[in-house]
């Protein structure tokens, strides 16, 4: 097994992992996964090369196994981080399900939170799956007082 990072031209597989982590999470119809997979490819591709999006994935005999991201974002300070203007929001943590529970997503999560402590990003947001909700109590996440509407 080899981590790499991702590069633009990974936008594809990126988006396929998007599709297949929300698939697994019966979030959206069939119609709205193949869209969103589609729009997701140059979002990925253009967000990596303006270094945004940092991607790694986690490959096995040249085939990959499991990825994950994180998307640094802009934000104002707050007391959390009073002179931070950057969070990071980890995003389409995925394995395959043949190299489930053998700690590929540990790994690449904790990849990405040296990460984002190396650009000192004291705040790291994320949506959990029921899947992905033990392991990211372990490893620090609480949920938080954020509300979301979406426009119908
Ligand atoms: C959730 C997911 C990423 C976990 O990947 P994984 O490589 O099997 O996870 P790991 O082997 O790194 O497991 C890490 C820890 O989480 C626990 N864990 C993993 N899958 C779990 C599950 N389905 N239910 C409960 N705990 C789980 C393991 O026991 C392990 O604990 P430990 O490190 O203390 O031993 C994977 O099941 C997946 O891709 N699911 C579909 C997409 C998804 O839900 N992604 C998360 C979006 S937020």
């Amino acid at each position: 097994m080899e981590t790499r990072a991702a590069t633009p031209e990974d936008a594809p597989l990126v988006a396929a992992h998007r599709r297949a982590m929300f698939a697994e999470m019966q979030a959206g119809d069939a119609a709205a996964l193949a869209t969103l997979e589609a729009a997701s490819i140059p979002w990925t591709a253009s967000k990596i090369r303006e270094g945004r999006y940092l991607g790694w994935i986690t490959e096995s005999d040249r085939q990959a196994v499991a990825s994950a991201g994180l998307l640094i974002l802009d934000m104002p300070p707050h007391p959390l981080d009073p002179e931070g203007v950057h969070r990071a929001h980890l995003l389409n943590v995925f394995v395959e399900p043949g190299h489930r529970h053998r700690g590929l997503a540990r790994e690449l999560i904790e990849l990405c939170l040296r990460e984002a402590e190396r650009r000192s990003i004291r705040v790291v947001t994320l949506n959990a799956s029921e899947a992905g909700r033990p392991l990211y109590e372990k490893l620090g996440f609480r949920v938080s007082n954020e509300m979301m509407r979406v426009a119908r």
